[in-house]
């Protein structure tokens, strides 16, 4: 059999956590959670529920991962044999990237778009009052977000076809630097615009009357989501770890980059939406209309000025993507050639297919499909509901639980501290795993019934 690929180095092995941490969820999630729950009092918690929950079920994914050297859908069953459930985590963890790819990639061809209507100028060329517009007319028509969903998506794929080093490990070696220095220049224009320091305070000023029970089961979802975590993705590159690697150092320096860049975002829109005097919108809205409306109504005295920020600020959004939407294709490719020995570059062409079709429905969801709905949910909702609600937090419970009580605790030290050789000492491997067994399964079943019943 050919022999498993590894990464390179620690740095390198960081680059490729963090590409695929590092996505839209940190772009225009992380910004208006944060907003709405209470500014810098949120991202206290955030920070907290980073460290103490998805800091220790990353390291508990990487394990999985390293310890069995195989794709995520083989991992636990592989380690624990002839258990039915561990063969159910498998399917989920094959299923749910497929879910999120579909959608991801959609909203990857859209950043593409702007991206190249960034470079034609338009947002600075259109008057503000329409700029909000180009938006909306440009998801509910039905071919252009298609071929723009569908070029991102084989662009993803060609990457991860030519493999683990030549190809993931290289674009995000490159990519992951790029991109901290663009959100720098990006808070550089944010913040000089007259009136910023208004979204400085938005994000930085702690509000603790906001914050209550949901507040923290948001902050605990945020992070997973924003760590990749729960969706087979970083079982798969533990998987492609040396043995000789620090798993606590590489999965801490993965959350630091992750929570820093979510910051960073924070700091480069928030600014820039208030200078231009708009309510931060949620969702898509707030990168698609809200920015480009701040391009347009700010660069009328500079438009050389706009033009240029607008085009940094979509190529970050769509190496952001591109990166995360990376990682969710080599959970499947991995999958292919562990279990059924399919190459690389088959793997990839069937996984194309398979989000490229799927993500046609997604695409489709905003103009002639948009009336197939369920509980008020269309297509593009209800695969990221499902995947990101739902499917996500079982994935996340069913892997603590299986370090914490199915695999043994010699095993899970031996693994973590490279059996006593790494600078892990005995007690602060006794919290991660006090973490791993009792804090992080009980905090996502609070989430889970919180998300249900608030
Ligand atoms: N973590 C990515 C983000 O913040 C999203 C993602 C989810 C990436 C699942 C890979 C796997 O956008």
């Amino acid at each position: 059999m050919e022999k498993r690929e590894i990464f390179g180095s620690r740095l390198t092995v960081i680059f490729a956590m963090a590409g695929s941490a590092i996505g839209l969820g940190n772009i225009w999630r992380f910004p208006f959670i944060v907003g709405e729950h209470g500014g810098a009092a949120f991202v206290l918690i955030y920070i907290l529920a980073t460290l103490l929950i998805s800091l220790p079920v990353f390291i508990a994914e990487v394990t999985v991962g390293r310890r069995s050297r195989t794709s995520s859908y083989g991992a636990m069953s592989s380690l624990a044999p002839g258990k039915g459930l561990w063969k159910f985590a498998g399917v989920l963890s094959i299923a749910i990237p497929l879910i999120i790819d579909s959608y991801y990639s959609v909203i990857g061809g859209w950043s593409l778009d702007f991206l190249l209507k960034s470079c034609a100028m338009e947002f600075v060329k259109t008057d503000p009052g329409n700029v909000t517009s180009i938006f909306g007319s440009f998801i509910t028509s039905t071919w252009s977000p298609i071929i723009m969903h569908l070029v991102f998506l084989a662009a993803c794929a060609f990457i991860v076809a030519n493999g683990v080093k030549a190809g993931i490990e290289k674009f995000s070696k490159f990519t992951i630097p790029v991109l901290f220095v663009l959100i720098v220049l990006m808070i550089v224009y944010s913040v000089s615009l007259p009136g910023a320091t208004e979204g400085v305070r938005y994000l930085l000023k702690p509000d603790f009357s906001e914050i209550n029970a949901r507040s923290f089961a948001y902050a605990v979802g945020q992070s997973f989501y924003s760590l990749s975590l729960g969706m087979g993705a970083i079982i798969t590159y533990g998987s492609y770890v040396k043995k000789e690697e620090n798993i606590v150092a590489t999965s801490a320096g993965t959350a630091v980059s992750d929570l820093m860049f979510a910051i960073l975002a924070g700091l480069a829109i928030m600014p820039a939406v208030f200078a231009a005097g708009i309510e931060p919108g949620a969702g898509p809205g707030l990168i698609f209309q809200s920015v480009p409306f701040v391009f347009s109504s700010m660069s009328a005295s500079h438009p050389a000025i706009g033009a240029a920020v607008s085009i940094i600020f979509f190529l970050t959004i769509v190496v952001a993507a591109m990166t995360s939407c990376i990682s969710l294709l080599e959970v499947g490719v991995s999958f292919l050639k562990d279990r059924y020995g399919v190459n690389r570059k088959k793997g990839c062409i069937m996984l194309f297919l398979l989000c490229g079709a799927a993500g046609v429905l997604c695409s489709l969801s905003f103009g002639p499909l948009k009336d197939i709905t369920l509980w008020g949910m269309n297509i593009f909702d209800i695969f990221d509901w499902l995947s990101s609600n739902i499917l996500l937090l079982v994935m996340a419970f069913l892997t603590v639980v299986f370090v914490g009580f199915v695999l043994k605790k010699e095993d899970v030290w031996d693994e973590i501290t490279n059996s006593g050789t790494k600078k892990v000492n005995a007690r602060m491997f006794d919290v991660i795993y006090f973490l791993i067994k009792w804090v992080a399964p009980v905090a996502i079943v609070i989430i889970f019934i919180t998300n249900f019943i608030f």
